[in-house]
């Protein structure tokens, strides 16, 4: 149930991203969270998936150590994460679709269409003290599965919205608005997230109802653009004492 103004987590999985393009030590994603949190942010999203192409194990254990608002741990449908999720007790589990070859998290889970799976998952966190929510379409029938199953939060895919334009986008902003009205009056905490920037949360925040939005790449890619400038400073600014040609010359 949403109570107080409207939450952020920040989902720093590009930044072990950029980290894993060189299997170095930085950027560190505890330090990134740790930015993110004196920022504002209300809660770091890291997403361990099964292919750990971004963040690592290791990664979740630390940031759990380390993080003073809250972490939520997306994570597959899969014993292995669900595991691992039991061990190192994140604040929130949300629980979405995963395939390997997908370049992000496609589609929301089907919660209707997996209620066994779905639900055996939803108690083993639950039983951890885990608060647990089910990423899913903009439909009232998976709603009222997540529900069923009893999550007590779900996070609405605004994918389909964030990457439509004109009416598709208007029909998109009303099935998530439809879906956020839905899950409150079924009592559901209500996330939203996936493709959210600076141009599309206007629309966002015409959703009633809303917790917390979950946003990752947009924040990340903003961020390499506001941090270049000073980043490039500094490296000259370590590069100005060179005195190479002049030694050279015995000066
Ligand atoms: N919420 C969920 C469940 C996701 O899977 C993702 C992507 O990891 C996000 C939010 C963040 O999406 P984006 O990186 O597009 O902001």
């Amino acid at each position: 149930m949403q109570s107080g103004p409207l939450k952020l987590g920040v989902n720093i999985d590009h930044v072990a991203t950029v980290r894993q393009a060189r299997r170095v030590a930085y950027p560190d994603v505890v330090q990134a969270a740790r930015l993110c949190e004196a920022a504002g942010a209300q809660g770091i999203t890291v997403h361990l998936r099964e292919d750990r192409r971004h963040i690592q194990d290791a990664d979740v254990r630390a940031l759990r150590a380390c993080i003073q608002t809250r972490l939520n741990l997306e994570m597959a449908v899969a014993p292995e994460i669900v595991r691992i999720a039991c061990d190192v007790r994140p604040d929130e589990a949300c629980l979405v679709p995963e395939r390997r070859a997908e370049l992000t998290t496609e589609g929301g889970l089907d919660v209707a269409g997996n209620r066994a799976g779905v639900g055996e998952a939803v108690r083993a966190l639950a039983e951890c003290g885990i608060l647990v929510s089910l990423f899913i379409d903009p439909e009232i029938s998976q709603l009222d599965a997540a529900h069923a199953l009893g999550a007590p939060c779900v996070e609405l895919h605004t994918g389909a919205y964030c990457d439509a334009t004109g009416d598709a986008a208007a029909r998109e902003l009303e099935r998530l608005i439809q879906a956020a009205r839905h899950g409150h009056a079924l009592g559901l905490q209500v996330n939203a997230g996936h493709g959210i920037n600076l141009e599309n949360v206007a629309g966002i925040l015409q959703m009633p109802h809303l917790d917390t939005l979950n946003i990752g790449h947009s924040i990340v890619a903003h961020a390499v653009m506001v941090g270049l400038p000073e980043a490039v400073r500094a490296m000259l600014g370590a590069m100005a004492g060179y005195q190479g040609g002049r030694r050279e010359a015995g000066i």
